[in-house]
C-alpha cells in the first residue's frame, strides 16, 4: 500500500475528523476508516461493499469500466491464448510466471497429490443419487480436514503449501466423482501420464468398459475454462473464504464455504441458470418477451449471464468465451446449436436496448460457458462444480495472501440497528 500525503475530511455535528489515504498502484484511492470508530464514534453504512475495499492485494486486478483483468499484471486474454491453466496456478500462488524447470516441479507436486484418501469414497455413497454435485463438493471438501491432518495448521507456511497444491490438485478428482456419483457409473482414477484438463475429462467420461482418447482440442478449451474463472478480486465467494480464514479455521473448511457461497444464482451459479434460461427462451422469436421481462421491476426474472458488480463495460472473459464457444461447436460439428444461436441473438437484442446499456449490463464470463460445456457432454448440474474447481486456486491463493500478513485481524463487520431499544420482560399472563 503506497501511502499519500493526501487526507479526507468528514465534517458532521459542527467536528472535523482528517482520514489518511492511499494509494494503490492501479484503481481509485482509498480512504482509511479504521480509526474511523475510535474516534468519531460513527461506523459507515455500505451494505454488498459497493464502495468497499475489504483488503490490499498483489493477485488480480480489474477495471470495470474498461473491461480490464489482470492477474499479476498480465491480463486475461494474453493468459488464455498463450498460458495454460496450471502455468496460471503458479503465476497466482507465487506472483510471477515460472521458468520451465519451476513450471515442470510445479506440475509434478499437482499431479502426484490428485488422489483422495480411499476411503473418502464412503462420503459420496451418503449422499442420494440426485444430490446436486455442488451438495457433494461442499461435503466432500469440508470433511478433507478430516483426512489430512498434517496439512490444516494455517500457523505453519509449509503446511499452508501442502494444502494448497492438494486442493487444487484433488478438485478435479473430486468433481469427476461428484458427476459420477450422480449418473451412477464407477470413479474414474485419476492417472499421472495426463495433464490437468485432459484428466478431468478421463475422470468424468471414461468408463472401465473401453478405452477413453481425450480430444486435444476440447482438453484445450476445458483447460481455457479453468484459467477463465481462476481468480476474480474480491468476489463474494473470495471475501467469504477470507472472512472464514480470518477466524483461524482450517483451510478445507475455508474453501468448502467458498464453494457454498459459489452455489448462489447470483454468483457462480448462473452458468447453469443462464443455460437453463436460454434453453426456457428456445427461440429468437421468444427473445423480446424475455427481454420485457428482465426490464420489468414487478418480475424478478433477470438475464442470468448478464450484468456484473464491477464490469461496466464487456467481461474480458466472455469475449474469450464467445471465441472458444464458437471454436469447440465447429470442431464437433455442432452447426446451427439453438442454444447458442439464442444466446447471440439475445445478446444483440439486449444490447441494442438502453436499459441494458444504460445501466451497463453487458454479457459475463457465465453467458457463453454453459453453451461450451453442454457442447462437450457435462450437465447443466456440472457447471458450477467446474467453476468451483477452476476458482480454488484465485481462493487458495487469496487465503494464502491473508494468512500470511501479520496484521490480520478477525473479520467483524457492525450493523445499522433498526431494532427495539431496551425494554421489561413481560410475564405471559400480562402480555
Ligand atoms: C459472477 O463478483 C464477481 O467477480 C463474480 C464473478 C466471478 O468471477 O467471481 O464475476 C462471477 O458471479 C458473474 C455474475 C453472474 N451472475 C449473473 O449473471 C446473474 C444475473 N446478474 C445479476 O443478478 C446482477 O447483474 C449481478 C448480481 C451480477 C450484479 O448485481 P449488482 O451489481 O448488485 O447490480 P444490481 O443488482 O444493483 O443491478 C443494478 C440494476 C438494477 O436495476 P435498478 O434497481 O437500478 O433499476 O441493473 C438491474 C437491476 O435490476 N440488473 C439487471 C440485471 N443485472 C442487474 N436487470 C436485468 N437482468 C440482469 N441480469
Amino acid at each position: 500500500m503506497s501511502d499519500t500525503n493526501k487526507t479526507a475530511t468528514l465534517t458532521f455535528d459542527g467536528k472535523s475528523f482528517e482520514l489518511p489515504m492511499h494509494s494503490p498502484t492501479a484503481g481509485p484511492d482509498v480512504i482509511d476508516i479504521r480509526k474511523l470508530y475510535g474516534e468519531a464514534g460513527v461506523f459507515t453504512y455500505d451494505p454488498g461493499f459497493t464502495s468497499t475495499a475489504a483488503c490490499d492485494s498483489t493477485i488480480t486486478y480489474i477495471d470495470g469500466g474498461k473491461g480490464e483483468l489482470l492477474h499479476r499484471g498480465y491480463p486475461i486474454d494474453q493468459l488464455a491464448e498463450k498460458s495454460h491453466y496450471l502455468e496460471v496456478c503458479y503465476l497466482l500462488l507465487y506472483g510471477e510466471l515460472p521458468s520451465a524447470e519451476q513450471l515442470e516441479d510445479f506440475e509434478t507436486r499437482v499431479t502426484r497429490h490428485t488422489m483422495i484418501h480411499e476411503q473418502m469414497i464412503n462420503f459420496f455413497r451418503g449422499f442420494r443419487r440426485d444430490a446436486h454435485p455442488m451438495a457433494v463438493m461442499v461435503g466432500v471438501v469440508g470433511a478433507m480436514s478430516a483426512f489430512y491432518h498434517d496439512s490444516t495448521d494455517v500457523n505453519d507456511p509449509w503446511q499452508r503449501e501442502v494444502a494448497s497444491i492438494r486442493l487444487i490438485a484433488k478438485m478435479p478428482t473430486i468433481a469427476a466423482m461428484a458427476y459420477k456419483y450422480t449418473i451412477g457409473q464407477p470413479f474414474v482414477y485419476p492417472r499421472n501420464d495426463c495433464d490437468y484438463a485432459s484428466n478431468f475429462l478421463r475422470m468424468c467420461f471414461a468408463v472401465p468398459a473401453e478405452d477413453y482418447e481425450v480430444n486435444p482440442i476440447l482438453a484445450r478449451a476445458m483447460d481455457r475454462i479453468f484459467t477463465l474463472h481462476a481468480d476474480h478480486e474480491q468476489n463474494a465467494s473470495t471475501s467469504t473464504v477470507r472472512l472464514a480464514s480470518s477466524s483461524g479455521a482450517n483451510p478445507f473448511a475455508c474453501i468448502a464455504a467458498g464453494i457454498a457461497c459459489l452455489w448462489g444464482p447470483a454468483h457462480g451459479g448462473a452458468n447453469q441458470a443462464c443455460l437453463e434460461m436460454l434453453r426456457e427462451i428456445g427461440s429468437p422469436n421468444r427473445i423480446p418477451e424475455y427481454i420485457e421481462r428482465a426490464k420489468d421491476k414487478n418480475d424478478p426474472f433477470r438475464l442470468m449471464g448478464f450484468g456484473h458488480r464491477v464490469y461496466k463495460n464487456f467481461d474480458p472473459r466472455a469475449k474469450v468465451m464467445k471465441q472458444s464457444a464458437d471454436e469447440v461447436l465447429d470442431l464437433l460439428g455442432i452447426e446451427n446449436n439453438p442454444t447458442l444461436q439464442v444466446a447471440k441473438e439475445l445478446e444483440a437484442a439486449a444490447l441494442a436496448d438502453p436499459y441494458f446499456t444504460e445501466k451497463k449490463l453487458f454479457p459475463n464470463v457465465d453467458f457463453y460457458s454453459g453453451i461450451i460445456l453442454e457442447a462437450m457432454g457435462f450437465p447443466t448440474s456440472m457447471f458450477t462444480p467446474i467453476f468451483a474447481l477452476s476458482r480454488t486456486v484465485g481462493w487458495v491463493s487469496q487465503w494464502k495472501e491473508m494468512i500470511a500478513d501479520p496484521a490480520m485481524k478477525i473479520g467483524r463487520p457492525r450493523q445499522l440497528y433498526q431494532g427495539e431499544t431496551m425494554r421489561d420482560y413481560v410475564d405471559i399472563e400480562n402480555r
